[in-house]
């Protein structure tokens, strides 16, 4: 072989090493730098750090945080992704300063100890601690304080975790985060904490252990249900104190024909619950039910029915088989799905009225029908959002802005019991909207 070859070869040889060297220089600086600065490096530790003292002190935790959750529920997408770069922190590096985790309080016997041996650790340490709603009720005022949230910071990151209750309605609770005067308001960024906004309230998930970004954890089984519950979870406590002041003035009928009929609707709001629950179909307690819970805490002993209010892009045509099938007897049906839409049914000798809500600019309405001459009604509400609250040990939802709602249907007064109520002109909100077409009423009217 010639000495000029040789010579070729090593060059070539020295440039093509070169060429693989800068290569990985990029790489490296591109996936692998970019991908575990110090801050990332410190999280994980910080995470990891929590998780161990956590499980050493049996802490009933899991991942609640809804970055990391959104990213894990997106994993199938990216695993082709993560086998190729292998970065070190796929989840839990969500890009925020918070990772949140849920504690199921009533599995854990609150101890010092774990407290104590997190600030040796390092953590500091921000407890949030407000009233015990479960002793809250129209006899009791004064609720205990206990923890809502404790919020850990090391190196700048927070661990923020929400205190989960078992409610009497077979839910769990949340509280909201309030900070006291006192408090270090620099301690944490509490504008992202993605829980303590508002009070919560969520269904008991499905939990799995599971391997995230190496550390041992347990998640929910149903990542998007448990995050689109977290979405809608705002949950409002009734107004005890009001409730009880209203009925100091006007004492409730605790006749036996009352608590018989209190009884009757728990069951029935409870099949109604469970039957929409079967379809997906969100209702909110409407009229007077609505009234009941928001005034005093129950349920208008002379109102002898049921209201719920369902927004009509909710429909399905199945709802009426659903009922019939939880044993309930459909009594009427008036309007159509495009118009005015009203389902009645009958349970024992209780009535259901499903009103159907439809939009139209910055208001909702829902319709009403007189059987005999065929006019129509409109009853108009400003727009509101859906919140969870609990009537007769019952999670049910109600719209959120519950005032506006409650005064647009009964006007200012609507504090003050009215006992003779024609649903036609006695609302604040009804009004006349025409007839129906008398060769449309075998099927817009229908009486059973
Ligand atoms: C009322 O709440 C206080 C404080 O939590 C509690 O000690 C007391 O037992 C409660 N009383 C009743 C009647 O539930
Ligand atoms: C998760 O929950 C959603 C919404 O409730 C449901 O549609 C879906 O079927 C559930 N997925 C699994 C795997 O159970």
């Amino acid at each position: 072989m010639p000495r000029v070859n040789r010579t070729t070869v090593l060059t070539l040889l020295i440039i093509t090493s070169s060429v693989f060297l800068l290569f990985q220089l990029h790489y490296y600086r591109k996936y692998v730098s970019k991908s575990l600065p110090m801050s990332v490096w410190s999280l994980q530790q910080t995470v990891k750090k929590f998780l161990g003292l956590a499980r050493h002190f049996g802490l009933p935790l899991f991942l609640a945080d809804t970055a990391a959750l959104t990213l894990l529920s997106q994993d199938s997408l990216r695993q082709r992704d993560r086998l190729v770069h292998e970065p070190h922190c796929s989840f839990l590096c969500t890009g925020r300063p918070v990772t949140s985790f849920a504690l199921h309080a009533n599995l854990w016997k609150y101890e010092p100890g774990f407290l104590l041996a997190a600030k040796q650790k390092g953590f500091e340490l921000l407890e949030l601690r407000g009233q015990d709603p479960r002793l809250a009720s129209l006899d009791n005022l004064s609720g205990e304080e206990i923890p809502l949230h404790f919020l850990f910071r090391l190196h700048g990151h927070i661990i923020q975790v929400v205190f989960l209750y078992e409610r009497s309605g077979n839910y769990l609770w949340h509280g909201e985060l309030r900070l006291k005067a006192h408090v270090d308001r620099s301690f944490a960024p509490f504008k992202l904490l993605d829980y303590g906004r508002h009070p919560g309230s969520y269904d008991r998930p499905e939990l799995v252990l599971t391997v995230v970004d190496g550390i041992d954890v347990r998640i929910p089984r149903n990542i998007s249900r448990f995050l689109s519950e977290q979405r809608q979870a705002r949950f409002l406590e009734c107004r005890y104190r009001d409730a009880r002041n209203f009925l100091q003035l006007y004492p409730d009928d605790v006749s036996p024909d009352a608590v018989d009929f209190r009884r009757k609707v728990k069951s029935l709001l409870h099949l109604a619950g469970r039957t929409l629950a079967q379809l997906d179909i969100p209702f909110w307690l409407s009229s007077g039910t609505c009234l009941g819970w928001f005034r005093q805490c129950s349920v208008i002993s002379y109102s002898r029915d049921v209201d719920i209010g369902i927004f009509i892009g909710d429909f399905r045509s199945d709802i009426v088989s659903a009922f019939r099938s939880a044993g309930l007897s459909l009594k009427h049906k008036f309007g159509k799905v495009e118009d005015s839409l009203e389902l009645s049914f009958l349970s024992e000798d209780v009535k259901l009225d499903i009103f159907f809500f439809y939009g139209d600019g910055d208001v909702v309405w829902n319709g009403g029908t007189q059987a005999k001459s065929g006019k129509k009604f409109k009853y108009i509400f400003p727009r509101f959002s859906l919140c969870w609250a609990e009537l007769l040990d019952l999670k049910v939802r109600v719209p959120c802005e519950t005032l506006d709602y409650v005064t647009a249907n009964y006007g200012a007064s609507w504090s003050v019991p009215v006992r003779s109520w024609d649903w036609k002109s006695s609302p604040s909100n009804v009004q006349r909207n025409g007839e129906w077409p008398r060769a449309e009423w075998a099927e817009l009217i229908q009486v059973y």
